[in-house]
This record gives structure tokens, C-alpha cells and sequence, in this order.
């Protein structure tokens, strides 16, 4: 049987969309900081909007991701900058098998991991590959935030799309605090090692227009290309269109020269 969770990642290209995203993927690392010789695991990294990042501020990084097509493109970007302690390898963040347990100083999962069918999998996993002493980061969205594009995106992606098979655990369950508790404790974490904040990622194109990201979208991030092959069996493109349209219209920060759309978010943080 196909993996569905694989088909929806390869099925566009990643790579598009986080061109939008480079800004923040740098500020998030900036944040961590990072020294050399770390050990760090981005899971579910794409093309390395935070692996980059990481490796240049000397971290030695491995990239986990399931889509074949993003692992490739994270591998070109870090043969181009020369980054040679960087690497991209497919894997599901599910089941990391063959990665050993306690090997990494800093899992770091930004809108990566969350995508996963199998939470309590993945918490897991997370945990038992990061060293005693180290840390795990996650990004995650929160659901029907009314100040997160990205919410309010697959909020009306998800109204268009047809229903998800039964039993289906939603991503968005990762961005509740009771939710992401339950995943980690059930791992072995006790509460007090687990905090939680929001904050904020930025879509940004100097040179764009709010109409050009939906676009984007729509050709290239595999929930948007859901709701409109779905929209357009049922006649409702022009009304998913819209409502892209205007949600990136209201959200735009930046409306004289470009776009610059906030997107709030849970940043988790767990210090084993
Ligand atoms: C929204 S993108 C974020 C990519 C990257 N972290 C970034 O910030 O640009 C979600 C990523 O998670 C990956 N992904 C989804 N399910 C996964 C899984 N089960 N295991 C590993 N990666 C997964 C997708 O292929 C995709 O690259």
C-alpha cells in the first residue's frame, strides 16, 4: 500500500514555498544558539530552511525527511555552500530505525515531525535519539489561530478537502499544549522538562504580491493542491481562490512593497 503521508510531501515541491520561509528558518537558529560540534537531527527538514542554517553556524547535522524529492534538493543546497557536515536521508519520523539511540545533542522539528500520522511514534522517537542532557525544539501550528496564516490556510484547505480516513490523528493536535504534553509524557518525559510559547514565522517575498504565494500554494504544497483538485470537481475554485486571496490580503503586513504575512506558532522546547 502507498504511504499516503509520503505521497502528499512529494507530491508538489516543497522547495517553492520555503523560499517564502528562509527569513525565519534563520532567526529560529539564531535563537538556539548553536555552537560547534553539536550533533543536531532536523526532522521532517525539507530542503533545509533550518538544516542550512544550523550547519553554517558549525552544528554537524543530519536532515530526516520523507519526501525523496526534498532530501534531494536539501543534498544540492548543501554541496553549493559547501557544507560538508551536512546531510539530507529519507526516513519516517515514525520510525527512525537505523538511527541510534542518544545520538544527538538537538533534535529540532519546525512544521516537520507534526505532519506524521503517529504521534505518540514520533515522540518517542524523538526522544530516545536525543542524548540525556540535550534538547528537542519543535514548530508547530496551532489550529484556528486567527493570527497564523498558516492555521487559517488549512482551516479553509481542510473545508474543500474530502473528509480524512477514519482514525486519522490530526497535525494539528500538536499544536494544543494538552496535546503535546500527553505525546511526551507517554515517552518518558516528565512535565517539568516540557515549556511551551508562542511565536512567530514570517512568510516574506520583497518582490511578490499576496496573489503570487497562493499561487505558489496551489501549485506546489501538497494540502493546497488537495483542496483544488477537490475544489474543482466541485466548481468551487474560484471560491477556495477567493478566500485564499483575501485571507492573504488581511494578513499582509507589508502591502506597499510586497509580502510579509505572520504566522503564529507553538514552539516547544524539551530539555532531557
Ligand atoms: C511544512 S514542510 C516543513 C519543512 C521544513 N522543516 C521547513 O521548515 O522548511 C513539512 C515537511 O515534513 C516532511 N514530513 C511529513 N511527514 C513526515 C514524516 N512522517 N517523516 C519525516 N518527514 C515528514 C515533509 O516531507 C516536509 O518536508
Amino acid at each position: 500500500m502507498k504511504n499516503q503521508n509520503r505521497l502528499l510531501w512529494e507530491k508538489g515541491d516543497f522547495t517553492e514555498i520555503a523560499k517564502w520561509m528562509r527569513r525565519s528558518g534563520e532567526e529560529i537558529v539564531a535563537s538556539l544558539g548553536i555552537q560547534s560540534r553539536l550533533r543536531v537531527l532536523d526532522l521532517g527538514c525539507g530542503d533545509g530552511t533550518t538544516a542550512v542554517p544550523l550547519a553554517q553556524a558549525g552544528a554537524e547535522v543530519l536532515g530526516i525527511d520523507i519526501a525523496e524529492n526534498l532530501v534531494a534538493a536539501g543534498n544540492k543546497r548543501a554541496t553549493e555552500a559547501s557544507l560538508f557536515r551536512l546531510k539530507f536521508q529519507e526516513g519516517d519520523a515514525c520510525d527512525l530505525r537505523g538511527i541510534e539511540d542518544r545520538s544527538f545533542d538537538l533534535t529540532i522539528s519546525i512544521f516537520g515531525a507534526m505532519f506524521a500520522p503517529k504521534p505518540f511514534a514520533v515522540a518517542s522517537e524523538m526522544v530516545r535519539v536525543t542524548k540525556p542532557g540535550g534538547r528537542i525544539v519543535m514548530g508547530n501550528w496551532i489550529p484556528n489561530d486567527p493570527t497564523s496564516f498558516v492555521s487559517q490556510l488549512l482551516r479553509i484547505s481542510a473545508a474543500f478537502t474530502p473528509p480524512p480516513p477514519e482514525g486519522f490523528i490530526s497535525p494539528m493536535t500538536w499544536g494544543m499544549e494538552a496535546n503535546v504534553v500527553e505525546y511526551f509524557t507517554k515517552a518518558g518525559v516528565s512535565k517539568e522538562r516540557i515549556s511551551m510559547i508562542k511565536d512567530t514565522y514570517e512568510f516574506v517575498a520583497l518582490d511578490k504580491n499576496p496573489g503570487s504565494l497562493i499561487e505558489s500554494l496551489g501549485r506546489f504544497y501538497g494540502p493546497t493542491m488537495n483542496a483544488f483538485e477537490a475544489a474543482e470537481k466541485n466548481g468551487k475554485v474560484e471560491e477556495l481562490r477567493d478566500q485564499l486571496i483575501e485571507l492573504a490580503n488581511a494578513q499582509n503586513r507589508n502591502a506597499d512593497v510586497g509580502v510579509s504575512i505572520p504566522a503564529t506558532f507553538l514552539r516547544v522546547t524539551i530539555d532531557l
